[in-house]
């Protein structure tokens, strides 16, 4: 039965499509069986892992799954061994005002995904920078949520909205959600306000494990613009053994 896993933060650019994909792959090449979910409507990881294949799941999306115009099993669409994408598309977005009037608006992504979670080890959700109802369908949906982010001072103090949301969540359709952790992204030893930060953010949340964090590196970049993993683009970089430990952690807290 697969274990699932939101990766959120409202705030945008913070590393959310990068993490979910490179962690997706640490998992994959562990052996762990992986589902992908996109439910944002900017669809970035589904195009970073399938590119202009996106444009044939019109009928056949995260979307159409949430509305149950399709069923999730037709939805999925292989990547390569281990990892299975459900994609998002350019009309995932008209879809929202559907959802928000639907019944059971809040559990439309937990019900899609129920048939499917035997067949996996990982269930990884990429989510959009914002706190709607895409956000709310996910988090009630996980057993986790990774909180990548940025050590600046707005990404910091943003972390408050994380928690009061993750608070609402857990009163009202998931008492179950816990916090696997929050992953510091794009550090970089060249100033030294990140690690101010970073101090600052264990004393404003000493309760909020802080997992391994991710340099700021180029290869990540380039990867994503090329449809790869770190693992694929540069296995011997900095970033690359950064998220290796990261998804060893990830296992070690979730199977631990
Ligand atoms: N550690 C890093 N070093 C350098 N660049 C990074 C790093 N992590 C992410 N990036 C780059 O920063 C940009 C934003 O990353 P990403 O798309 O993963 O963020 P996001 O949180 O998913 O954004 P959105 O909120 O728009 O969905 C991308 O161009 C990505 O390649
Ligand atoms: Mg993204």
């Amino acid at each position: 039965m697969a274990v699932v896993i939101s990766v959120a933060n409202q705030k945008g650019g913070v590393g959310k499509t990068t993490l979910t994909m490179n962690l997706g792959y640490g998992l994959a090449d562990m052996g762990k069986k992986v589902l992908l979910v996109d439910i944002d409507p900017q669809f970035n990881l589904t195009f970073a892992l399938i590119g202009m294949d996106v444009l044939k799941y019109t009928d056949d999306n995260v979307g159409t799954v949430m509305t149950r115009e399709s069923e999730v099993e037709s939805a999925i669409v292989p990547v390569r061994a281990n990892i299975d994408l459900l994609p998002s598309h350019l009309n995932l977005s008209a879809r929202e005002i559907e959802i928000i009037n639907a019944y059971n608006r809040e559990r439309r992504l937990e019900k899609a995904l129920l048939p499917v979670l035997p067949d996996y080890d990982y269930v990884l959700i990429d989510n959009p920078p914002s706190m709607g109802i895409f956000l709310v369908n996910s988090l009630t949906a996980s057993d986790y949520v990774i909180i990548p982010l940025e050590l600046s001072y707005f990404g910091v103090i943003g972390m408050q909205l994380m928690f009061n949301l993750m608070r609402m969540i857990r009163e009202e359709t998931n008492e179950n959600l816990k916090l696997l952790g929050l992953v510091p992204n794009k550090f970089t030893r060249q100033t030294k306000v990140p690690k101010m930060r970073l101090k600052e953010l264990k004393e404003a949340y000493p309760d909020a494990p802080i997992l391994t964090t991710i340099p700021k590196a180029i290869a990540l970049e380039k990867a994503q613009s090329q449809g790869l993993s770190i693992f694929e683009f540069d296995g011997k970089s900095r970033a690359s053994k950064a998220f290796s430990k990261l998804t060893r952690e990830v296992v070690d807290i979730v199977e631990g």
